[in-house]
């Protein structure tokens, strides 16, 4: 046994991580994204302050890292795309896959919007282009937006063609270079940057003054909070969209790991490493929150903010009062740029390897089939005056009823259909620094996927009862739950694919895959 090689020649060829270390780096990138920085501090603030720390907290450690442990269970036994590790499990499941590769397919699409959007507050930073009223800037000077109760309207603006392609070309190249040499480089350069530009962040905005306030606005605990199930959803949802699962994006990177690695410990380490960088995110934004509502003369509340707002409107508002603005502005949609490409390689990676896989076709090849579509469904809908009223209704509902739908969905046919989470616990623990017990599967077989019934549940009741957003009906119908519903149709319909035969649906040991090659 002590000779079997950790990845065969097959699989190098089919892309792998060239160790541990590289493939902990890619995870966290893809982990670290705009959830970390513009999501967490706000959730955290609406739903109790600091007491949000302990529903957060029992979400990472009885759902978030459990649930790694699962989707690290299919890739790296699966050694394959989403579809494939599915498929190998039973045929029956594959669909599953699918519909993660159609969910991150949408994503991908206005995911590499926003960046585009940082890349130019960026250049915009230097000499705050914004002016006096950056909320009127970014809605008409810079997005053009039209009013989209009047219809769609498609009309290119070319301040945000040009960036948007930008991002494109640069995560093709990434996409094209492949597993190793493009992604894991990428993640492995760019992880360090980015925690040293935001711990350069958080050293600056705890400087400026009001910045104790805005920390006491975030973490003065209520703990009345905790009785809310309104909460603890928000715990959950942020977990899940945070460590970046139910999207196929750790199914796919855990197929590219060495046979022999302790795949549980990775998994901790890296819940733990975004978790981490997450909380210092909270920091330095609410710091430099509380410093504009002092600078205003207004309460923190007032000026608090999460997603869009908070980075194309109170930021501006931010760098263009502070002392050294223009470095504040370089260090937050930096932060923000690279956090975004090493989460948006890892969302296109689900789509590139299911196609690679099934089509068994070359890397460079599925790399174009892939991007190039993306590449112009992304222009047309995201360089244009309708840009932001789409991505808003999209991003709403596919993370609802895409990301954490199928999460609960998988646990559910992996405990009680299929059964197989014992074979999981087995092959995680031949390696693993974290034994998997019993704990493990009653938490995914029963505790979890309560949880997020549950959650999905209040989603669902809250998105009923009210239009999002107050958006007309026709783009909630078709870009919120027509998207979110057409991905599961075409899950369903390329799980009717057949493979070709030489894609074996036995998982390969490394024996056998070394013979496939000779
Ligand atoms: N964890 C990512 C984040 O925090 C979620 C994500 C991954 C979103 C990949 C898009 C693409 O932003």
């Amino acid at each position: 046994m002590s000779t079997t090689p950790e990845t065969t020649a097959a699989e190098k060829k089919r892309g792998a991580f060239s160790s541990r270390r590289v493939f902990i780096f890619a995870a966290i990138g893809s982990a670290v994204g705009l959830g970390n920085i513009w999501r967490f501090p706000y959730t955290a603030y609406e739903n109790g302050g600091g007491a949000f720390l302990l529903p957060y907290i029992i979400a990472l450690l009885t759902a978030g890292i459990p649930f790694l442990y699962l989707v690290y269970g299919i890739g790296h036994r699966g050694r394959g795309s989403a579809p494939l590790s599915f498929a190998r499990i039973s045929r029956k499941t594959e669909w599953l896959g699918w519909w993660q590769v159609g969910i991150c397919f949408v994503i991908a699409v206005y995911y590499a919007a926003i960046i585009a959007w940082a890349l130019r507050y960026m250049i915009f930073s230097f000499n705050k282009s914004w002016g006096a009223d950056p909320e009127t800037f970014f809605g008409v000077d810079f997005l053009q937006g039209s009013d989209i109760t009047q219809g769609l309207t498609l009309d290119f603006v070319a301040g945000l063609l040009v960036p948007l392609a930008l991002v494109w070309l640069s995560v093709i190249v990434i996409m094209a270079l492949g597993v190793q040499r493009g992604i894991g480089s990428t993640a492995v350069v760019f992880i360090p940057v980015l925690v040293i530009a935001f711990i350069g962040l958080v050293g600056r905005s705890l400087f400026l003054p009001g910045a104790a306030e805005g920390l006491n606005t975030l973490f003065t605990p209520d703990w009345g909070a905790l009785t809310d199930t309104g909460v603890w959803a928000a715990a959950y949802g942020q977990i899940f969209f945070s460590l970046s699962i139910g999207f196929g994006i750790m199914i796919t990177y855990s197929s590219y790991v060495g046979r022999k690695t302790d795949m549980t410990g990775s998994g901790a380490v890296v819940g733990f490493a975004n978790s981490g960088f997450e909380l210092l995110c909270g920091i330095g934004v609410f710091a430099a929150l509380g410093f504009i509502a002092q600078a205003q003369g207004v309460a923190v509340t007032e000026v608090a903010a999460g997603g869009i707002g908070l980075a194309f409107i109170a930021f501006p508002t931010i760098i263009s009062e502070a002392p050294g603005g223009a470095v504040i502005g370089v260090l937050f949609f930096g932060s923000l740029i690279l956090a975004g490409i090493t989460s948006l390689v890892s969302i296109l990676e689900v789509v590139i390897s299911a196609i690679r896989d099934k089509f068994e076709m070359s890397r460079v090849g599925a790399s174009m089939a892939v991007t190039i579509p993306a590449t112009i469904v992304s222009v047309l809908f995201f360089s244009t005056t309708s840009a932001l009223a789409v991505l808003d209704v999209a991003d709403k509902f596919i993370n609802n009823f895409g990301i954490l739908l199928v999460a609960v969905v998988m646990m559910i046919v992996l405990a009680w259909g299929v059964r197989i989470l014992p074979t999981f616990t087995d092959h995680l623990n031949v390696y693993g620094t974290v034994p998997l017990r019993m704990w493990w599967i009653v938490l995914m077989s029963v505790v979890t996927p309560v949880m997020l019934t549950f959650v999905l549940i209040s989603e669902f009741v809250d998105t009923v009862k009210e239009p999002y957003g107050g958006y007309p009906d026709w783009l909630l119908y078709t870009f919120g739950w027509g998207l979110a519903a057409a991905v599961i149709g075409i899950g369903i319909l390329a799980s009717l694919m057949k493979w070709r035969p030489e894609t074996p649906m036995t998982i390969p040991t490394s024996e056998s895959a070394e013979e496939a090659q000779r």
